[in-house]
């Protein structure tokens, strides 16, 4: 049997910092209130003239430097991403020309907060059917361009950020991507969207103008829907794979929230040992959160070769899923 193998990983964020007290002095909030709702502490925010590409690039190279991948060898490009550089072409064909994958194909990958996701298992499934032997998967989001830096309720949640990881196909290994699970519920589009650019509110018309700018978030009903969607899939994907929350070393859940991490902790059983948070640091990255923990996870000791990790993510659509990961 063929195993996807993540065999590297890169990540990157801007360098620009905004911090709690920096909020405070652009809507009405204050620190105390973000870190209570939230457990966020600061993000990182793109500046004019970057974009998802110019954060996916640099993490696409990282991680092909880290799996001694050379570009030329790659054959897919899938990058998980809603705030994409244009309408198109793709994110995923401005990396692959970036870096030199000659010989690659490449698509995006449109599931918001759970781009990552989607992505690792579309291209863990290509690789395990010997289609394809290696693929490298970006999760990029840069959301801060999209917020109402007027709405309080959404501008203090999110940062910008990627992640990515170079796929190889492998036999007689245990590691490599064990179980996937892909869910939605598009009765809960209107929970979360940014309607802004595609063809119902086409740029320059008038509606484009309106709120339909903006990323809208109906915080309450997502955070009701997050807590429930992060245990299920968790539980899911686990009891397909035959497995128990004891099996899992380390728990990388998307960083939204911290209160919608300790509910899935709580009912997935876990001491915090086993439970990887960055939240504070880069806020809500949407497609790049998952890698970037993984990223960091790794970088701090607490992920090793042979570890069982488990992701989740959830967001706009709705979606929800979750990897299983023998690492
Ligand atoms: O990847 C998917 C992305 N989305 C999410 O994960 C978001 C999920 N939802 C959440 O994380 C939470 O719902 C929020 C953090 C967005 C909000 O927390 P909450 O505990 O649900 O607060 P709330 O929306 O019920 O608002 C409580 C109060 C309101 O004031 P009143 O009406 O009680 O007077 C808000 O106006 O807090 C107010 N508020 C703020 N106050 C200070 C809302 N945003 C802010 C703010 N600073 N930034």
């Amino acid at each position: 049997m063929i195993r996807a193998v993540i065999e590297g990983i890169g990540h990157s964020v801007p360098e620009k910092k905004l911090t709690n007290e920096d909020l405070e002095r652009l809507v009405d909030t204050s620190d105390e209130w973000i870190v209570q709702r939230t457990g966020i502490k600061e993000r990182r925010i793109t500046s004019p003239g970057e974009a998802a590409s110019t954060l996916g690039i640099v993490a696409a190279q990282e991680a092909l430097e880290e799996s001694g991948t050379k570009p030329e060898d790659i054959q897919l490009v899938i990058c998980g991403t809603v705030t994409g550089d244009y309408q198109f072409p793709s994110t995923s064909c401005l990396i692959q020309e970036a870096i030199g994958a000659k010989k690659a194909g490449a698509f995006d990958v449109g599931a918001a907060c759970a781009g990552f996701i989607y992505a690792l298992d579309v291209a863990g499934s290509m690789v395990e059917s010997g289609r394809y032997e290696t693929v490298l998967v970006i999760g990029v989001d840069v959301l801060t361009k999209f917020v109402d830096w007027k709405d309080r309720a959404t501008c203090v949640l999110f940062g910008d950020g990627a992640g990515a990881v170079v796929l190889k196909g492998q036999t007689g290994t245990d590691r490599g991507l064990v179980k996937s699970l892909l869910l939605s519920d598009g009765s809960g589009a209107k929970h979360i969207h940014c309607q802004m650019g595609g063809s119902m509110f086409p740029a320059g018309s008038k509606e484009a103008e309106g709120d339909a700018r903006r990323v809208y978030m109906n915080g309450s009903e997502v955070y009701r829907f997050a807590v429930n969607a992060m245990g299920d899939a968790c539980c899911k994907v686990l009891e397909a794979a035959g497995m128990e929350p004891g099996d899992v070393d380390l728990f990388v859940p998307h960083q939204a929230n911290l209160r919608i991490i300790q509910s899935a902790q709580k009912r997935l059983g876990l001491d915090d040992e086993r439970v990887f948070i960055n939240v504070q640091h880069y806020g809500n990255t949407s497609g790049g959160s998952i890698p970037l923990g993984l990223y960091e996870a790794q970088k701090q000791g607490r992920l090793k070769k042979g570890d069982l990790v488990l992701t989740v993510g959830f967001g706009a659509g709705l979606v929800w899923g979750a990897n299983l990961i023998r690492w």
